[in-house]
């Protein structure tokens, strides 16, 4: 999924507004970079954009250039992988489907939050956080204490809350391997823009069935 957004974050990033702070003195908190690899599992709200609820075990792995969102819809036992390569990309699919989206962006860095505006501090999911939005594109909360993420929401309506992080959590290579009717001659092949298939994901529509 950051995959897909990143292309509307670089457009969002142009539009950065200078940051009154930076003139006025004392400079505010900036986000905590991500570490290198994680695993952390996101509880994730749809409702406002058309959808329902997720479980999303979420395996961040930029040493090895991926970032697979495994999706766990509610009630549904047949999972979603969204496995996102470096190399542009992505690979949709559940037992039944898949679709190979292609973007000429790479999984975001680990500063990927780098630039954002900080709005001040907020509590939420019952934590006392540090709040920035990348150019009303994403909302980041971060724990004051901690600094581990605890939230971010989507310009859409979209919420993900972290239910847990875990530092250093990698997933073992072969849960990365797209299966073998993503590559059949009859596989879907979108040539999805950035922006559509972002906008799929976003309302949780995230895979075709032909
Ligand atoms: C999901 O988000 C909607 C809209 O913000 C909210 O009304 C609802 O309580 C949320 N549901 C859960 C389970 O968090
Ligand atoms: C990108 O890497 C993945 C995983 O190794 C591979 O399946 C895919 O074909 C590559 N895409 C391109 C355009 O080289």
């Amino acid at each position: 999924l950051l995959l897909l957004l990143l292309p509307l974050l670089a457009v969002a990033a142009e539009a950065v507004p200078p940051n009154p702070a930076a003139a006025g003195g004392s400079a505010p908190p900036v986000p905590t970079p991500w570490p290198e690899q994680f695993h952390a599992v996101m509880f994730t709200n749809l409702t406002e954009s058309g959808g329902r609820l997720q479980l999303i075990d979420l395996y961040y792995d930029w040493p090895r250039g991926r970032n697979l969102n495994l999706i766990h819809n509610q009630l549904s036992g047949d999972p979603t992988y969204d496995v996102e390569w470096t190399n542009g990309t992505s690979y949709i699919f559940d037992s039944a489907s898949c679709r190979t989206i292609r973007f000429p962006v790479g999984v975001l860095p680990p500063d990927w939050l780098h630039g954002a505006v900080y709005l001040g501090r907020e509590s939420t999911d019952g934590f006392d956080c540090h709040l920035w939005t990348k150019v009303d594109f994403v909302w980041y909360y971060e724990d004051v204490l901690t600094h581990r993420p605890v939230r971010w929401n989507f310009f859409n309506g979209m919420q993900q809350h972290v239910m847990s992080f875990e530092v250093g959590g990698v997933l073992e290579d072969s849960h990365w391997q797209a299966p073998s009717h993503c590559f059949a001659d009859d596989a879907t092949a979108a040539a999805a823009t950035g922006t559509d298939a972002a906008s799929s994901l976003l309302s949780g529509h995230t895979s075709t069935r032909g």
